[in-house]
């Protein structure tokens, strides 16, 4: 699969119309692709620069692309909810996933945030992506290996709970610099964790509710193994343009996640005591403390 140059066969192709209407189809030499508005050749298109535009036999015109990472990604098949690109954006930044980096990813899901982490690492950095469902590992392989032309070898996917998984691995024991949870339960991954990753490394988790998140902000304090966390989310608003009608849309996505990050504190040294009070009722009668879990250090 070739990323530049005019477009060959086993390229990924994005049509779209002037109504903004997109199909996705791989080029294949002799093959055709049918639209309600009559089939267009493959071999029209192969030999084409992107940006090119081809008319289908009913007269309807298409505008060829390569498709982006961020349109396979809302395009692709879902086993689970995917991170959106604009989260995805978010933890490459703030999980600082550096060229070379060793991370650990859980769950897999669909593969929506595998494929950024891969571009983040490159060639020199490992990945290793662990999904307790067997079928969706499978749907995440196939995601990848179908934007990137085929699955990295740094790409180390393994089907079981992280939990269980990840102590199993004596080559990560201590090696891993950056970790990113997008999971119901995140909190039941710390002590897999903390054994792997380096002191200084990043733990960054997507999170759906604010329960979830509070849930795991508290246990990471507790654990006395990690720096204060951090919590926030982003909202992307997309914009109307047109001659003096410039206005945000009036549609937008108004929640995907949380993002948390903590950074790991070195072996035995537990992080400064908090200075400012907790806010009057933040831990009143009503509080339960959660379960910190069972090797907290
Ligand atoms: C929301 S999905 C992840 C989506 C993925 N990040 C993406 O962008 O496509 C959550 C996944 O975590 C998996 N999961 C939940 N707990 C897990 C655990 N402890 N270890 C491994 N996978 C887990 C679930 O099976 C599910 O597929």
């Amino acid at each position: 699969m070739s990323k530049r140059g005019p477009f060959a066969a086993g390229d990924r192709v994005q049509l779209s119309d002037a109504k903004g209407r997109l199909h996705s189809l791989t080029l294949q030499v002799g093959g055709s692709f049918h639209t309600h508005r009559g089939g267009i050749p493959h071999d029209d298109i192969i030999g084409l620069p992107e940006g090119s535009i081809v008319t289908s036999a009913g007269g309807t015109d298409y505008l060829c692309l390569r498709p982006l990472l961020l349109d396979h990604v809302l395009a692709m098949p879902r086993g689970a909810a995917v991170i959106y690109p604009k989260d995805s954006a978010q933890i490459v930044t703030n999980a600082d996933v550096f060229p070379g980096a060793v991370v650990v990813e859980a769950g897999v899901g669909s593969g929506g945030l595998s494929g950024y982490l891969l571009r983040a690492v490159g060639e020199r950095g490992e990945l290793h992506s662990f999904e307790r469902r067997d079928d969706f590992a499978a749907t995440a392989q196939r995601n990848v290996a179908s934007f990137l032309g085929e699955a990295p070898a740094n790409w180390h996917v393994r089907v079981g709970d992280l939990q269980d998984e990840l102590p199993r691995l004596p080559e990560l024991q201590g090696r891993v610099d950056r970790v990113i949870l997008d999971m119901l339960a995140p909190w039941e991954c710390l002590d897999a964790v903390e054994a792997a990753i380096v002191p200084g490394g990043v733990l960054c988790t997507y999170i759906a509710t604010t329960t979830q998140m509070s849930k795991f902000v508290e246990i990471l304090r507790l654990r006395r193994a990690w720096t204060e966390p951090r919590a926030w989310e982003s909202l992307v608003r997309t914009w109307h343009l047109e001659g003096l009608a410039v206005r945000p849309d009036h549609r937008m996505i108004g929640h995907t996640g949380f993002l948390v990050t903590a950074r790991r504190m070195a072996p035995g040294v537990q992080p400064f005591v908090r200075r400012t009070k907790p806010a009057k009722g933040a831990y009143g009668d009503d509080y339960v403390q959660p379960d910190v879990g069972t090797d907290t250090p």
